[in-house]
């Protein structure tokens, strides 16, 4: 609730024990007018051999677009610089997140840039968790988290979803048995909850509002702290024939983020990425949340990686600052209708050539760049490690088995195809060739292939 005293929570023994880096601590002290400053280590950009910066780039409606970095933008750019990232960038997308959620600016949030979102996500893991902590994740779940969460000794406890996302009476479930139920009945409760909610990947579905609504009144009455990681929230496809001028003001999800503000304060923290929008390779993505959380992250890079790239940042700042917020939208909405079309044709193909003979079944996308394609298997063949390997690789198609995906690792019938840089002419050839590797797995226990439903 607005007003509301914001919820905090123990951080990590890490996060708690880490000392500050001596040095960078004092880099905002540089920005204090008329302060000479003596702190070691930063270049002189003099001897930089750059000049100048110049970029070729699509305006706001599509146009041609010479941006320019020069002067001490670009010396600023260049050299280290303040760990939450460049003041300039962070301060823009505050206000258009402030904006965007619903979510003035103010004590309850902060905003901080890292080496793309996943650096964010899985710093803001250590900041919170211990090793044998416990976090929920939907199954399935978004593969880049795993590794880390085992490397850090966190337990993963499953929580199942469907096309409108995470099942909430599942999750009451989970959490009013987690005294007795098998799985859970000797694990500390739940920390954290950590969901991809618009165009999941590997799912390709989103999270309705009611189930986001659902999923926070848990958080509130259970005490844990959803990570919202949303790097597709702008690439839901768009609605069939909806006016390009719309693009500003047509009404967009609302985030677990803002919720938060209305209901929770202090239960979100939120993730998002240019990688989808404006290059992966730029690595940058950034965080919003409480800052005593997004603190621990920064004591983390500051004795890590230091900062997000300089350069990086001055280009995706430029550009923001050409676009304005209306030129981002623009953007996001043209790029989400490239992905719709896609999609559309993908699905058209895989219905067509794999459900229809009963060979797959997916529910439809909604945003984003995949399809959770569940194969219809032998059961002695009903693992799609094996299936990729053996089967798809001779047949020339590649996809990434489902197991990667599950919080628990097991057998699976489901693979993630993802139609982002496929070639419309090979569509069909894509479909084809995954339907001759079912096939061959029937044919090897010399079966054909029973009915399902489509
Ligand atoms: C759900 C999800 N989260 C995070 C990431 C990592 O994104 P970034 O490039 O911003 O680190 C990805 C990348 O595929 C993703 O799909």
């Amino acid at each position: 609730m607005p007003g509301n005293e914001q919820r905090r929570v123990k951080l990590s023994h890490r996060a708690r024990t880490r000392p500050a880096a001596g040095i960078r601590t004092l880099f905002p002290k540089e920005k204090v007018p008329g302060m000479i400053s003596l702190l070691a280590g930063k270049p002189n950009e003099k001897s930089f051999p750059f000049k100048a910066l110049t970029i070729d780039t699509q305006g706001a409606d599509g146009e041609d677009v010479k941006l320019k970095v020069d002067g001490e933008e670009l010396a600023e750019a260049l050299n280290y610089g303040l760990t939450p990232g460049i003041t300039g960038l962070v301060q823009w997308l505050m206000e258009f997140q402030a904006r965007a959620h619903n979510r003035p600016i103010g004590p309850d949030w902060r905003l901080n840039l890292g080496a793309g979102s996943q650096d964010l996500i899985i710093k803001t893991f250590e900041a919170m968790m211990d090793r044998g902590d416990v976090i929920l994740a939907e199954d399935p779940v978004y593969a880049g988290v795993l590794p880390a969460l085992e490397s850090q000794g966190c337990r993963v406890v499953p929580v199942p979803t469907n096309r409108d996302g995470i099942i909430v009476s599942q999750l009451q479930h989970i959490l009013e048995n987690w005294e007795s139920a098998p799985m859970t009945k000797d694990l500390p409760r739940p920390k954290c909850l950590y969901t991809s909610p618009t165009g999941g990947n590997p799912s390709g579905t989103t999270q309705t509002e009611a189930v986001k609504e659902g999923v926070l009144r848990e958080a509130i009455k259970h005490d844990f702290t959803i990570l919202e990681d949303d790097p597709y929230y702008y690439l839901e496809y768009p609605t069939a024939g909806a006016p390009a001028s719309s693009a500003v003001d047509r009404p967009r999800p609302r985030s677990y983020w803002s919720m938060d503000y209305e209901w929770g304060n202090g239960h979100v923290v939120r993730f998002e990425s240019f990688s989808k929008l404006i290059g992966a390779g730029l690595r940058v993505g950034f965080a919003m949340g409480p800052a005593y959380i997004l603190d621990a992250v920064d004591a983390h890079t500051a004795n890590t990686n230091l900062q997000p790239s300089g350069l990086s940042q001055v280009v995706i700042y430029s550009l923001l600052r050409n676009w304005g917020s209306e030129g981002f939208y623009k953007h996001v909405d043209r790029t989400a209708a490239m992905y719709r079309e896609k999609a559309v044709r993908f699905e058209e193909c895989a219905r067509r050539i794999l459900c229809k003979p009963g060979l797959a079944r997916f529910e439809t996308p909604t945003a984003g760049m995949f399809l959770w394609l569940e194969l219809n298997l032998p059961e002695s063949k009903a693992d799609t490690m094996a299936f990729i390997s053996e089967k798809a690789v001779p047949a020339g198609v590649l996809a990434v088995p489902g197991f990667v995906f599950l919080p628990l690792p097991q057998r699976t019938k489901y693979v993630r195809v993802s139609f982002s840089k496929l070639a419309d002419e090979d569509f069909e050839e894509a479909c084809m060739r995954l339907k001759r590797a079912v096939e061959a797995c029937w044919e090897e226990v010399g079966e054909s292939v029973p009915e399902v439903g489509v």
